[in-house]
């Protein structure tokens, strides 16, 4: 296949909880790229799954009198089931508690073995379990009570942990990760957290800790099987796992690796752009080309807890607004990098504004017109004048053009205000043309302003598919596009809609929202 590749992942989740509006917007992101990618034209691997070993797993089954594994086994579902719910289009669905994975990363670790990047010693230190994280005594913050924090903002109390244990050589590599992020400027994204991350290492970095002998749910040591392995070492190795790991030569690992985008919450870069590349350098692998950290969301402006009471159920929100509409707020209402906040007000405000009176209107409006006075047929156009031509490249191929550079850098709220602003254009031109008021005056004409105007929706609902997959489906089944001539290959001029094709009775796709908080 001559498709170029494109390897896509999401971090993978913990399965000590239940997944919440964080754990959908971070795959959301994904598989608006997969699906972006693959009409493309590209050959996609999009990979999420459960992240199942640690301390924090083993407290919380614990906690519940169950098993570890079958506390996996019942969360780990629940992310599945979300990715129904999304319609989240992933390739694989990976487990930390496969066999695949646990050979995959007890191989990695007999390199780095061999490779004397590991080494045994003791490790006396502060670990927060809420993070699985080490920090230093320097990093803590006082809690209010005089208790020690992690400084992560999760309010995480950290203990002493004092055990035998493994060492990464993470303090060798201080220099060579600090060349790394030079010759490669695009491998942090945004570049504020590049900056962070950078100084974090020229900081100096500690070796780290990368296995425990406390506790017992993780992947075992090879030949010392009193150590389980540091469950990031274990989870972060999950994104060659998938691609066939530790078989290098299999065509998945040759196709796909090294990966193009690991996308992450804030929360975790310092894992994904410090000991991630630290640790793949080390075993003589190549590092994925981009990490992207996004921001956290707040809900009404507070903090998202459980203790608060206050998590935002995906499901639920589904439920309430629409998958599509959910989706188009998320990555439409916040720049991604930063933090944003979810708020009924904003979410109605938004769906209204873009999808029911933006898109939603523009479609109805345009093929009611036609079902009325063009025998509800793809009309017949005669000439074509340069503002017809202008709105159907706006609307088509200057607007791939344009989405595809933001997409690239993932700058979905960019790529969606392009295409809003191609269904202004349209909206423009409607008000400018008056079809309506031409069936008396001049019909042809009024043939050629809805035919514009058909091709032109066409070619914006193809581009708008990565992210309103249904909704999109529905309006270019009512312009009576096959199924197999909606990717962007066929945004071009030889796979205009066809005048004469008979369409259906045009039904609306965005039914306005009322703010239930205020009726
Ligand atoms: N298991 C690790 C990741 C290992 S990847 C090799 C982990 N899991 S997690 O379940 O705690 O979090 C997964 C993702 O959810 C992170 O990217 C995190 O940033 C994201 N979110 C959790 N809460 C969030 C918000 N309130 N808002 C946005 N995303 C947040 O970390």
């Amino acid at each position: 296949m001559g498709e170029e590749p494109y390897y896509v992942t999401t971090p993978i989740y913990y399965v000590n909880d239940v997944p919440h509006i964080g754990h959908a917007y971070t795959t959301l992101a994904c598989d608006a790229l997969a699906r972006f990618m693959r009409l493309d034209g590209r050959r996609v691997m999009f990979l999420t799954g459960t992240d199942e070993h640690g301390q924090k797993v083993e407290k919380a089954a614990d906690d519940l009198g169950i098993g570890a594994q079958e506390l996996a086994d019942r969360n780990s579902a629940n992310f599945r089931d979300l990715a129904v719910t999304m319609g989240y289009t992933n390739d694989d669905f990976i487990r930390t508690t496969e066999p695949r994975h646990i050979d995959a990363v007890q191989h990695l670790w007999r390199i780095l073995i061999e490779r004397e990047e590991i080494y045994l010693g003791t490790y006396a230190g502060w670990y927060s379990v809420r993070d699985e994280a080490f920090f230093s005594e320097s990093e803590l913050i006082k809690g209010e009570d005089g208790k020690l924090l992690a400084p992560t903002g999760t309010g995480a109390e950290v203990e002493w942990v004092e055990e035998p244990s493994y060492f990464f050589r993470l303090s060798a590599w201080q220099d060579r990760l600090l060349e790394f992020y030079d010759a490669h400027p695009d491998f942090i994204a945004p570049d504020t957290r590049r900056n962070e991350v950078v100084s974090f290492v020229s900081g100096g970095l500690q070796d780290l800790s990368v296995s425990r002998t406390s506790f017992q749910w993780g992947v075992p040591v090879p030949d010392n099987p009193d150590h389980v392995m540091y469950v990031w070492l274990d989870a972060l190795t999950n994104y060659l796992t998938a691609v066939g790991y530790p078989d290098t030569n299999s065509e998945a690992f040759q196709t796909y690796w090294p990966a193009d985008l690991h996308m992450v919450g804030k929360d975790i870069l310092r894992f994904h752009a410090v000991y991630w590349p630290a640790f793949l350098l080390a075993a003589g692998i190549e590092p994925p080309k981009r990490v992207f950290a996004h921001g956290w969301w707040t809900n009404e402006g507070e903090k998202i807890s459980k203790s608060l009471g206050n998590v935002i159920d995906p499901l639920a929100l589904v439920e309430e607004y629409g998958l599509d509409q959910v989706r188009y707020f998320l990555l439409r209402e916040v720049p991604f990098g930063n933090d944003g906040d979810f708020s009924r007000a904003a979410m109605v405000q938004r769906v209204n504004g873009d999808l029911a009176n933006g898109i939603g209107n523009l479609a109805q409006r345009t093929l009611t017109l036609i079902q009325r006075n063009c025998d509800a047929q793809v009309p017949d156009p005669a000439d074509f004048t340069d503002d017809d031509t202008n709105l159907r490249l706006d609307c088509g191929p200057r607007l791939l053009v344009a989405m595809r550079q933001e997409m690239n850098q993932q700058r979905f709220h960019i790529a969606l205000q392009e295409l809003m602003a191609a269904v202004s254009a349209a909206d423009a031109y409607i008000t400018a043309n008056e079809p309506w008021a031409l069936k008396k005056t001049d019909p042809a004409r009024m043939a050629t302003v809805l035919y514009t105007l058909a091709e032109a929706i066409r070619t914006v609902v193809i581009l708008a598919q990565p992210i309103i997959p249904g909704a999109a489906a529905r309006l270019l089944d009512q312009l009576a596009v096959p199924d197999d001539a909606r990717t962007f290959a066929q945004i071009k001029e030889e796979s205009a809609l066809a005048p004469g094709t008979a369409l259906p009775k045009p039904e609306g796709v965005f039914p306005r929202l009322v703010d239930n908080a205020d009726a």
